[in-house]
């Protein structure tokens, strides 16, 4: 039985502009003892899935709809007062900035010891014990004195380590870390990895890593689940996501990797920005940077289908299976003449078809390769991972 099990989770936000659909209509199941990495642009909806889930979405003009289902129980169904003691106990949460969860004016020992005793009956002097073995275990160097630290005394890679700390004081089956090395410097960043690969073998909770970085998921995860625009696009196991990526969109993040041997030259960034969520394009979302984009792109949009009968492995894309290795590594014109072999029988209208597909796709009518350089991306074989 899956540990989590979400199903069409959809997040409304009703602001003065219009709705924003910050979620719209993500499923994914986490078992226990892995680690799912969620990778999207920033604005895609990776915080507000997990916010979402765990009641943590201002309630006022937030409709959530779907289902979360974490041990047995839909936690979208659960009253405030049975959430709170599901989170912190059972699934904790760390954020980016560490200061949205320490309060500035308690003592670093004072929080991790409110933190136990908060979720059961513990002499004060137990809980003092495990605080301190609790920032120990995270590699917080002469852990009785920092107890008596406040959180601005310390650097903000500490403060993300006693973050670290306090979420694991009471063996949570989740741990949700949200970007939680987007504020750090290189150096910390690694450590704090570092402590998250060290976490993910001592201990059986499974995890849920938010990032906008691919190398991060590659170095730590099991598996991946690629949000465009508040919607799922590609999900499935690392090694499908990065030896076998179905979608455009995920093409173009893993070409925009950082390769140490190739140098600064290869990195490409995705061109154009993701659309705004009050006002999303028609069809598929992707369509305005998409470069093997064609009409059917701009008038449906695709439902998440797994890549090869019964896999786990799903893409939302329209392009065939067949016709997506040739697109990933030619551009939108090989992807053409893939679609044209694969329908050959019926050449008038497939043809036809194709044809009009390689125009629109390489077409500049709104449409951005996503390659920085302007080529169809990601064309040279080397920039195929
Ligand atoms: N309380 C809110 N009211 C309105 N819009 C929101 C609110 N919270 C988040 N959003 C919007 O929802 C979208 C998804 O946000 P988020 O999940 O934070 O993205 P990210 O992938 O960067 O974590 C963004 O466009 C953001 O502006
Ligand atoms: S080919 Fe079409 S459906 Fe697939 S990602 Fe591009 S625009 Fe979307
Ligand atoms: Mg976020």
């Amino acid at each position: 039985m899956p540990l989590l099990e979400v199903t069409d989770l959809r997040t409304l936000f009703a602001t003065e502009d219009g709705t924003v659909r910050a979620v719209d209509g993500v499923s994914f199941r986490l078992e226990p003892g892995r680690v799912l990495g969620i990778v999207g642009e920033s604005g895609s909806g990776k915080s507000v899935t997990c916010l979402s889930m765990l009641g943590l979405t201002p309630r006022r003009k937030t409709k959530v709809s779907g289902s979360a289902v974490f041990k047995g129980r839909d936690l979208l169904t659960l009253g405030e007062g049975e959430l709170r003691s599901v989170r912190g106990a059972e699934i904790a949460m760390i954020f980016q900035d560490p200061m949205t969860s320490l309060n500035p004016v308690r003592t670093v020992g004072f929080q991790l010891t409110e933190a136990i005793r908060l979720h059961g009956r513990v002499p004060s002097s137990e809980a003092e014990s495990r605080a301190r073995n609790a920032l120990a275990s995270v590699g917080i160097p002469n852990p009785a004195e920092r107890m008596k630290s406040y959180p601005l005394e310390l650097s903000g890679g500490m403060r993300q380590r006693v973050m670290i700390a306090m979420a694991l004081l009471n063996e949570p089956d989740l741990l949700i870390a949200d970007e939680p090395t987007t504020a750090l410097d290189v150096t910390t960043q690694a450590q704090v990895l570092g402590l998250l690969r060290d976490l993910r073998e001592r201990t059986s909770a499974s995890i849920i890593l938010i990032t906008h970085d691919l190398g991060v998921i590659a170095d730590l995860c099991d598996d991946v689940l690629v949000m465009y625009a508040g919607r799922a696009v590609e999900q499935g196991e690392v090694r499908d996501i990065f030896g076998d990526p179905q979608h455009p969109y995920t093409w173009g993040l893993l070409a925009s990797l950082p390769r140490m041997n190739l140098g600064a030259r290869r990195i490409r960034a995705i061109r154009g920005s993701p659309p705004s969520l009050l006002a999303l394009p028609k069809g598929c979302p992707f369509h305005p940077r998409c470069p093997a984009a064609f009409d059917r792109c701009r008038e449906e949009r695709p439902a998440a289908e797994p890549v090869a009968a019964g896999s786990a492995h799903l893409a939302a894309c329209h392009l065939a299976p067949a016709e997506r290795l040739a697109a990933r590594r030619g551009g939108a014109a090989a992807a053409a003449a893939a679609a044209t072999d694969a329908r050959a029988p019926a050449a008038g209208a497939a043809a036809t078809g194709a044809t009009a597909r390689a125009t629109t796709g390489s077409s500049t009518e709104g449409s951005a390769p996503v390659g920085a350089d302007g080529a169809p991306p990601p064309a040279a074989p080397e920039d195929v991972p």
